[in-house]
């Protein structure tokens, strides 16, 4: 079963899902966690290109494009063989960020957008997206404390990311049995718990392996 983490950048997904592969790894189960754009050689130089702050004149069609030619490249390399293999497969952001961030925040039409993401992902769905939603002030705090420099994505300005968390709250409303939505700025033990418990009624379910090829977004 595939699980996504999506969220503004800071906005603990990353934390939640590392909490969430140790739970699942105490119990023993076989799984995988990868991160978007990345985890191949192709999209690891992607990414390069994607955060590169000397890229400023990327249009927001080329930007659309190489994301989703480094998704293309991780769903075949990667996810579907782990999935086949039957491993669980965590990513830290799927192509509920290209909704977002090229969609909703750039002004790319949606529908171009849900072409693109069929054309490059097949068809193959996550079972579940947690949602981490922080509002923008709490996301500009914690990346203070990171003191990491912003990178291309980063510099975009409070306007683009206000679009962005707006759009992610639109999306959930819209696909609720695939977007949960949870309060990023709970306790990281809080979330890790409902997050855990919830991934484990999927599992035990066990309809992952029919629902992962059906997309509706
Ligand atoms: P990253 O350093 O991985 O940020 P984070 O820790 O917030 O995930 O950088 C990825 C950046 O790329 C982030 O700003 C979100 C953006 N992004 C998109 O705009 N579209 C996409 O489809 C994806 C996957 C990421």
């Amino acid at each position: 079963m595939f699980f996504c983490f999506e969220g503004l950048d800071g906005s603990g997904k990353s934390t939640q899902l590392t909490m969430l592969a140790e739970g699942l790894r105490a119990q023993g189960r076989d799984l995988l966690t990868i991160r978007e754009p990345g985890g191949t050689r192709l999209g690891e130089a992607v990414r390069g290109i994607l955060l590169d702050k000397e890229q400023h004149q990327m249009q927001p069609e080329a930007e659309l494009l190489l994301f989703t030619a480094a998704r293309n490249q991780l769903v075949k390399e990667v996810i579907e063989p782990a999935l086949r293999a039957g491993k669980i497969v965590l990513s830290d952001r799927f192509y509920w960020s290209t909704f977002a961030y090229q969609g909703y925040a750039r002004g790319i039409d949606l529908e171009i957008i849900k072409m693109l993401t069929q054309f490059a992902c097949h068809g193959l769905q996550p079972r579940q997206t947690f949602l981490l939603d922080v509002p923008l002030h709490m996301m500009k705090q914690r990346h203070g404390a990171m003191a990491k420099e912003h990178d291309r994505m980063e510099s975009s300005g409070d306007l683009f990311y206000e679009k962005v968390r707006n759009a992610y709250l639109s999306l959930a409303k819209l696909y609720p049995s695939q977007i949960t939505q949870l309060d990023g700025s709970l306790g990281a033990t809080v979330l890790a718990k409902s997050i855990l418990n919830q991934v484990m009624e999927q599992l035990n379910s066990g309809e992952g392996a029919r629902d992962s090829r059906l997309a509706s977004y």
